[in-house]
């Protein structure tokens, strides 16, 4: 397992370009599936998310060509149902996509249970009851969903705001015959990006980014050119590690709209939002203490929750946040404890008092968001820290180590 060495202390200073959303990258290149055609994709992050997501294309029969380290041709022709392997479907939550994708390509699909972040069961109940909506029957014997007839328009009712259930819905009724609306759909950025990605292949999908999304199925997808958009939790990331340094960081391509409510966490802690040319800047000293709450889009994400409760960490005072996406997005404290976090948890509240600064430790990352929020604890913290499985990081920050060298952090990898 790959590790960072990290000696805390530096001001980070200068500007980073944010990379394509690592969200919309798999959602759509998972959707690639059900399109006859070639898709020529620019603007992808550079993570290994986006590598197993090609691995997943070409296990199905894609031919996949990268044309440089961001832009990738898809040429989706012939292709073959088949169990996908273990050791591929763990490697993320995005595998779960292939539920839409395989039932609306091939009329069946089996799945092993798919990866993702281990806080919290993750279960995917509204991903199959959406399905079903749509015609696909459930067989428990086999672990399959089976639509013979192929996918039939319906109204989706989603009971919670769930990203990926929408995900697959918005795949799996592309190509249903009829009109399918889908209720209470999750509003997220990627969401959006996914139905512009599908509409520029033909799709007829209206309303994505609302809680109502309407979807004339189509026959037939064809290809396409498409620029994915960039990823507001990498640009949140950067900038709440600019204020865990002292520093200033701009970040190129901010996906500004995408961001009020983290924007207006950031102003009630007292940092200094400022636009320059095509980047947005975040500095700030002495730090307000502030009371917060996740939610669903556009709420404030709860990806950015470990980020934020670590700067919290060293904020003069006592702030609280609420995790009221998943039920154990917390695990990170631990390990932030080496460094001298002081905090409490009661349910999904988090409850923090603000310390001078981090002390360095040997920290291990214990998923996505936890370990850049350990990077940020270290980047702050005086002397020499460890991180190690940071193989999580880099599933979802392209160049994690080098951009942070970049604006001043002494880190490098092991
Ligand atoms: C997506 O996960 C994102 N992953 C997550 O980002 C993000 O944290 C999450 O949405 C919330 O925004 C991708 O886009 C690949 P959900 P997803 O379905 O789809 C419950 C990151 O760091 N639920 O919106 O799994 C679920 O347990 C990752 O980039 C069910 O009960 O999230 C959770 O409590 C981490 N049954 C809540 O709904 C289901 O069938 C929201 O989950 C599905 C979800």
């Amino acid at each position: 397992m790959k590790k960072y060495l990290i000696n805390g202390g530096n001001r980070l200073h200068g500007e980073i370009s944010v990379q394509g959303s690592k969200n919309s990258a798999v959602a759509i290149l998972i959707a690639c599936i059900i399109t006859d055609g070639e898709i020529l994709l620019t603007n992808l992050p550079d993570i290994s998310d986006v590598t197993n997501c090609l691995k997943i294309l070409t296990y199905y029969g894609c031919d996949v060509q990268y044309q440089d380290k961001n832009t990738v041709r898809i040429k989706t022709g012939y292709q073959e149902n088949r169990p996908l392997p273990e050791e591929l479907a763990k490697t993320m939550r995005a595998s779960s996509y292939l539920l839409g994708a395989l039932l609306s390509r091939f009329g069946s699909c089996r799945l092993p249970e798919s990866g993702g972040c281990n806080f919290g069961k993750r279960p995917i109940d509204f991903h199959i009851n959406a399905l079903k909506a749509l015609g696909a029957y459930e067989n428990t014997e086999n672990d399959t969903l089976t639509a013979h007839n192929g996918l039939t328009a319906g109204n989706i009712f989603f009971p919670a705001k769930t990203v990926g259930g929408t995900v697959n819905a918005i795949i799996a009724a592309a190509k249903a015959r009829g009109t399918t609306v889908i209720h209470n759909a999750a509003r997220e950025p990627h969401i959006k990006d996914l139905a512009s990605f599908l509409n520029s292949c033909g799709a007829e999908i209206f309303g994505a980014g609302s809680d109502t999304v309407i979807i004339n199925g189509k026959r037939k997808l064809h290809g396409c050119k498409y620029k994915i958009d960039y990823d507001m939790i990498e640009a949140g990331t950067y900038m709440l590690a600019a204020l865990a340094s002292n520093g200033k960081i701009c970040c190129k391509n901010t996906p500004v709209s995408e961001m009020q409510s983290f924007f207006s966490v950031l102003k009630k802690l007292g940092a200094v939002i400022t636009a320059k040319n095509n980047s947005i800047c975040v500095s700030g000293k002495n730090l307000r203490p502030i009371e917060t709450v996740t939610a669903p889009y556009p709420g404030f994400p709860t990806d950015l929750q470990p980020q934020l409760c670590t700067l919290l960490g060293i904020v003069k005072g006592n702030s609280t946040v609420k995790e009221t996406i998943f039920e154990n997005r917390f695990l990170y404290a631990k390990e932030l404890l080496k460094a001298g976090f002081v905090y409490d948890i009661d349910g999904r509240l988090m409850r923090i008092t603000g310390i001078q600064r981090y002390r360095s430790a040997e920290f291990t990352a214990t998923d996505l968001r936890g370990g850049a929020a350990l990077a940020i604890a270290a980047l702050n913290a005086d002397g020499k820290s460890s991180l190690k499985n940071v193989e999580y990081i880099e599933r979802g920050y392209s160049q994690f180590a080098k951009k942070l060298a970049s604006v001043g952090a002494d880190i490098r990898e092991e």
